[in-house]
């Protein structure tokens, strides 16, 4: 996988600033507080440029840069305002603004006392996600990676926060990548694969293969998976960081390619249905960072892995298909494969683990996208402390996250003559009769929260802390949830 940037934190500076090679970023407070130590010509070239218009009109997150700065070696100079008790969504963007300009060499950030090198580390490492195995121009030979360094006070107050800020952005490397993978390289097999390898980090990892998810009575994830050569699968992953208290379940929407099957999908754009995983994505990223972070709490993630094509052995529109749970649906239409794949793992979830708790999320429809466009997931929730719980941990993490609406008058849009019920439920209110679905595979009483990500996982265009591609929108957002609501203080 892409491994984020090695960050070192060190309050030993070096001895010959003005020999270092390489980049060089200085986090000031104000305008006028350079930090000590600089040669006389790189203070005065800083101070010249700091007091110009584009100097004096930084914003906290902002940065100059002055390229081959006079008296340094270095290649470049970043000024990166950051005033005291800036946000930290502000720290992370100031670190992104540094990550986004890393290049190969070794970075050295001046960042002193500032309160918040360690927001400005981890924005610094999200940004500087590099997803190029597929250029065969860029596979540098000699495997240099670059590397930086903080120049901080107090070190060691910050190694128990980096170490989890580096778990976090493992994390969403791990999502960022599973997302961005064409769909001939990251099959069913392939992404169990991918999933069962975390083992090596301590999680217990289950693949249900498709004679079991038969003997289980999953035929409407199976009957997505019908028309493809490729298995379809379930993995369980468990993290048992906690006591003996009930699970916080994650289940995740793993087809790892949608046409949209015998519903064919028009062919432009149609190459973007490779995230279609996306959900099942950030849950194996969720979980990665849980295990390696040595979360105190106990989280099963759970991801049906499938691929909805047309062929022979493709389900029609018209089917009539059997849940795991019991209840009949009548298929309209197989490009609302998500919520059959999910009406299955959501029943096995509950059956099998009884969560206190459980988040599913899915690029479920491109409804959401026209609701909520692409900075804001789309939020349902049938709890509303647990949806609160969400919504602050998303605002905490900097994840734009929306709550939608759940009710009877959505739910009788999705009743079938022929069935129990009918997988769409007509132009109206898509993502919400899609999240409807979803609510007639939870038992009553159980907590439930579904996170629409069709619009955030891969965005038109770069976020603040990510480069143009996927995000992992959503693993800062549980791994915060499972922080302040599920792990033993
Ligand atoms: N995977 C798509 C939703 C999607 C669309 C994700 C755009 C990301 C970007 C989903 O399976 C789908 O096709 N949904 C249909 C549902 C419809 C047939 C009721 C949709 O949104 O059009
Ligand atoms: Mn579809
Ligand atoms: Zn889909």
């Amino acid at each position: 996988m892409t491994q984020p940037v090695e960050i070192s934190f060190t309050d030993t500076a070096p001895e010959k600033l003005a020999e270092h090679e390489g980049r060089v970023a200085l986090i000031l407070t104000a305008t006028d507080r350079l930090p000590g130590g600089l040669p006389r010509p790189t203070r005065q070239a800083a101070t010249r440029a700091l007091d110009s218009k584009a100097g004096q009109a930084l914003k906290p997150g902002q940065v100059l840069e002055l390229a081959f700065p006079a008296g340094m070696a270095a290649e470049s100079l970043m000024l990166v305002m950051l005033p005291h008790g800036s946000t930290q969504s502000e720290a992370r963007i100031a670190g992104a603004a540094i990550g986004a300009r890393l290049g190969k060499s070794h970075t050295l950030v001046m960042a002193g006392g500032h309160a918040q090198a360690n927001d400005v580390a981890l924005g610094l490492a999200l940004r500087s996600y590099d997803f190029s195995v597929y250029h065969t121009d860029q596979q540098d030979g000699d495997g240099t990676r670059p590397h930086v360094t903080f120049l901080v006070k107090k070190p060691e107050e910050l190694a128990k926060v980096a170490s989890d800020a580096a778990a976090l952005a493992e994390g969403v490397f791990f999502t960022r990548d599973l997302v961005n993978e064409p769909a001939n390289i990251l099959t069913t097999s392939d992404f169990a694969d991918r999933l069962q390898a975390m083992e090596e980090i301590g999680l217990e990892v289950e693949v249900l293969e498709e004679d079991e998810l038969e003997a289980l009575g999953m035929r409407a994830l199976l009957a997505v998976g019908q028309g493809s050569e490729a298995p379809s699968k379930v993995v369980v992953m468990r993290w048992n960081g906690g006591g003996d208290e009930a699970p916080l379940a994650l289940v995740g929407k793993g087809v790892v390619f949608d046409t949209g099957g015998i519903s064919i999908k028009p062919a432009a754009g149609m190459e973007d249905m490779t995230m279609d995983m996306g959900g099942a994505g950030v849950v194996a990223g969720v979980m990665r960072t849980l295990a390696l972070r040595r979360a105190k709490a106990n989280v099963v993630g759970l991801v049906g892995l499938v691929e909805n094509m047309p062929d022979g052995k493709a389900q029609r529109p018209g089917d009539i298909v059997k849940s795991m749970k019991g209840d009949t649906i009548e298929v309209i239409n197989t490009d609302a494969e998500g919520r059959l794949v999910l009406a299955d793992v959501l029943w096995y979830a509950q059956e099998r683990f009884e969560p206190s708790a459980i988040v599913d999320l899915a690029t479920l429809t491109g409804a959401v996208i026209i609701a909520l466009g692409h900075d804001n997931a789309g939020v349902f929730c049938n709890d509303d402390t647990f949806a609160d719980q969400i919504l602050t941990a998303a605002k905490a993490e900097g994840e734009g996250a929306w709550r939608l609406p759940l009710g009877k008058p959505y739910d009788d849009l999705i009743k079938s003559r022929l069935a129990d019920i009918k997988n769409t439920g007509g132009r109206a209110a898509g993502s919400i009769t899609a999240a409807q679905f979803l609510q007639r595979f939870i038992k009553p009483g159980q907590p439930w929260a579904h996170l629409d990500i069709a619009g955030v996982a891969l965005p038109p265009s770069a976020t603040d802390l990510a480069p143009k591609g996927a995000t992992g929108w959503g693993v800062m957002t549980l791994d915060r949830l499972v922080r302040d609501q599920f792990e033993a203080k």
